[in-house]
């Protein structure tokens, strides 16, 4: 019996999720999205293919939620190689408001618990569903993680303060992550995208747009959603890429403001 094989996509209802899942099909893999939007997830299926895709409405930041969801997949002698985590949010708020007051605690936690703690939760799952894995390829390997931090892990702008910190800290983790894994034979690696052009960004006024394509360098434009999708494909298929983080952003540097 031919073994059923598939790859998790977190946030794969919508942009970066939606275009690695897409990528990932046409390369032949099935995937399976895990979002919080239900009618998100329900049309991507539709567009990839129910034989190629399926959805499960998943909060990566609940242990219970990604816990059950996964363990439904290995219930039914479906073998995971490849999480990609996608799923995240992304609010703007000053520390200090205009009229000086401090900004609300929660606002800042919830940015940390979706963005950060929720990568993380996924990422200690799959790995643990990894290690069942019969090693596969050159490498002899059971697994592949791979988490979206952001440019603004290293260059937060103004009201970034909750977005850059929970992406620092999935820039920080990845590392040691691959290190605790790798006697197990699962990598870790991490995307950090500059300005690319989902729904959230092309919904934006094109003024907007502009001054966010002002400081990339070259090509001066938004990054395309499958360029994501395509270093995920390499990432997947280079297996001595390993406790690294990559910048795609065409030599964008984020001023401040
Ligand atoms: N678009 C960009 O320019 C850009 C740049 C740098 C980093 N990123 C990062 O890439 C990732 C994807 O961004 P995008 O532009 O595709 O955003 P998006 O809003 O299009 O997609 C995010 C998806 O995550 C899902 N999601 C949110 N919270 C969730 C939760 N608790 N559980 C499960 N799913 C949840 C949403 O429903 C949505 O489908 C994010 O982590 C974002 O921070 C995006």
């Amino acid at each position: 019996m031919t073994q059923r094989i598939t790859s998790i996509v977190t946030g794969g209802g919508s942009g970066l999720g939606f275009a690695t899942a897409t990528q990932l099909v046409q390369a032949g893999y099935h995937v399976t999205l895990f979002d919080l939007n239900e009618e998100a997830g329900q049309n991507a299926v539709d567009v990839l293919g129910r034989e190629n895709a399926s959805f499960t409405k998943v909060n990566v930041t609940s242990d219970a939620s990604v816990e059950s969801a996964v363990q439904a997949i290995i219930d039914d002698g479906i073998v995971i190689r490849l999480g990609v985590n996608c799923a995240g949010v992304a609010p703007a708020k000053r520390i200090l408001d205009r009229d000086g007051n401090a900004a609300p605690l929660d606002s800042f936690k919830q940015v940390i618990d979706i963005n950060l703690v929720g990568t993380f939760n996924v990422c200690r799952i799959l790995a643990q569903a990894m290690t069942k894995n019969e090693p596969f390829g050159e490498a002899k390997e059971r697994g592949l993680l791979i988490n979206t931090a952001s440019v603004a892990g290293y260059e937060g702008q103004i009201g970034q303060t909750a977005y850059a910190a929970s992406k620092g800290g999935i820039i920080g983790l990845c590392l040691p992550m691959a290190r605790d894994l790798a006697p197990l034979g699962i990598r870790v690696n991490t995307i950090a995208p500059g300005v690319m052009g989902t729904p959230m960004l092309l919904a934006m006024p094109d003024k907007v747009q502009d001054a966010l394509v002002h400081n990339v360098q070259f090509p001066k434009r938004l990054g395309l959603p499958e360029e994501f999708g395509k270093l995920v494909l390499h990432m997947l298929d280079n297996a001595y890429l390993n406790g690294e983080t990559i910048r795609l952003d065409g030599a964008l540097r984020m001023p401040p403001k």
